[in-house]
């Protein structure tokens, strides 16, 4: 791994300490080889003082059980009704779950203990259907929780509730999941799922509002699997209700929670309550929409004139912010290496759109360009302005400099464009 990457995990970790992450595992994974890497990057999580409570489904286990001793189980995923005899393959198979699941968190030397602290009844007749022994949760001991939290104690919650009369009933895993996340206020509940949320034609879906969320788990057309719909629904409820994200990631995949939760691109699907705002490497497709924003700025002369194919050409050194999957500001980082050694950088390009100008973006991605800058190993950066000079040396720290800071050939170019704009620039280190 190289430090670069090590400072941008570990920017994650300040935000995310004493908060509460509810990581709902599906019981498919627990037969899979990954299985451990998965247990241990959950341990890793606790390490850096995030509360984990695990939640896991049995769905995989149930339906092995029934076929093992050659009975039809229904309702497995605990969604539908649950018949006495199917209670029982589900008692028996998650209690045998449970005691391994216990048994290889204990091998990380966590400190685990499973909880009562559902409140369920019976979930009753719904459309005329007796569920019998299917359960919905009234509440959750927040309390008792939070207690085993602050001692550094992950809860486990396997897919069962209690009544109080003595009875036990079946639970959704993903229902669990949420009303536990809600209750506590969790910062996130990670899906651990046996496969990514995908579009038609395959592409992974990085992020969508809980609104999308919602619309395509409506589609009848979504091709989605059951589960991944079922996953979808909560996560967009979750949401709705108060958490501020939502994951979806593949557990077969190798280190997907900390890929999901340490990088900005993430590997799986993150379901988000609020306008969500990132920085990304621009693309092709976001040329037309650079191009209208820096249309006014390049009017005004405040940026020199760039066509579509000099943005192609340099593509890799165009950012873009976007909130809710729109482009509203773009920056470059253009290196180059000083004839002595050693490597300088140039932030250009810098542009706002108007309708979003004053809400601290235009600084966010000057900070951004220079750790950009930073991690591609240069020692200065700089900025030629002719009307945001103020911006750079009052707001981000940047002094006037002569040109000759520049190398020769960034110079000519300085020299032969003729606009006079002034040298702003920074020291990185
Ligand atoms: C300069 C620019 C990037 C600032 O973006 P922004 O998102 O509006 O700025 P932020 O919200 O981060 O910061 C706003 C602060 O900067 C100040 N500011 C913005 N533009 C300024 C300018 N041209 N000169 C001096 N100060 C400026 C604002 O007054 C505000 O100050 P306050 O917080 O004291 O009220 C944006 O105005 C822009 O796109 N300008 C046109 C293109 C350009 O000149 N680019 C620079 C050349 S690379």
């Amino acid at each position: 791994m190289r430090f670069e990457d090590l400072r941008g995990i570990l920017r994650y970790v300040p935000q995310f300490r004493d908060r509460i992450f509810v990581v709902a595992l599906d019981g498919a994974l627990m037969n899979q080889p990954n299985f451990a890497n998965l247990l241990q990057d959950i341990a890793v999580l606790q390490s850096l003082k995030i509360e984990v409570v695990i939640v896991f489904g049995a769905r995989a286990q149930i339906t092995a059980l029934a076929k093992k001793r050659n009975l039809d189980a229904i309702s497995v995923d605990g969604m539908g009704r649950t018949d006495a005899a199917s209670m029982e393959l589900a008692v028996e198979a998650i209690t045998r779950q449970t005691s391994e699941l216990v048994a290889d968190l204990t091998a990380l030397d966590l400190s685990v203990v499973v909880s009562n602290a559902l409140g369920v009844h019976p979930a009753g007749v719904i459309d005329g259907v007796d569920y019998e022994f299917t359960g919905r949760i009234e509440n959750v001991d927040e309390q008792a929780l939070r207690v085993m939290l602050k001692a550094d104690i992950m809860p486990v919650l396997p897919p069962l509730g209690y009544d109080g009369r003595g009875t036990t009933l079946r639970l959704n895993s993903d229902e669990v999941a949420v009303e536990v996340a809600l209750a506590l206020k969790a910062a996130k509940v990670i899906f651990v799922s046996e496969s990514g949320l995908t579009t038609a034609d395959g592409e992974r879906l990085a992020q969508i509002s809980v609104a999308d969320a919602k619309e395509l788990a409506k589609r009848k057309d979504s091709g989605m699997d059951v589960n991944l719909l079922s996953k979808l629904r909560q996560a967009a409820f979750a949401c709705q209700e108060g958490v501020p994200r939502v994951h979806i990631v593949d557990g077969t995949q190798e280190e997907v929670l900390l890929a999901e939760l340490f990088s900005n691109e993430g590997v799986g699907t993150m379901i988000h309550a609020d306008e969500y705002q990132q920085v990304r490497k621009a693309k092709p497709g976001d040329v037309p929409a650079l191009l209208t924003m820096m249309q006014q700025s390049m009017d005004e002369s405040a940026l020199v004139q760039r066509s579509r194919s000099q943005i192609l050409q340099r593509m890799n050194d165009f950012f873009v912010l976007e909130l809710d999957g729109h482009p509203v500001a773009c920056v470059a980082v253009h290196t180059y290496d000083l004839d002595g050694g050693g490597k300088l950088a140039e932030l250009a390009s810098l542009c706002v759109r108007r309708s979003h100008k004053n809400q601290g973006h235009g600084q966010k991605l000057v900070a951004f360009a220079e750790e950009t800058a930073r991690q591609r190993g240069c020692e200065r950066i700089f900025a030629l302005s002719t009307q945001a000079f103020r911006f750079f040396e009052e707001k981000m720290g940047y002094t006037v400099a002569d040109p000759s800071i520049m190398t020769t050939d960034r110079r000519a170019s300085y020299d032969k464009s003729g606009r006079n704009s002034k040298v702003l620039v920074k020291a990185l280190r």
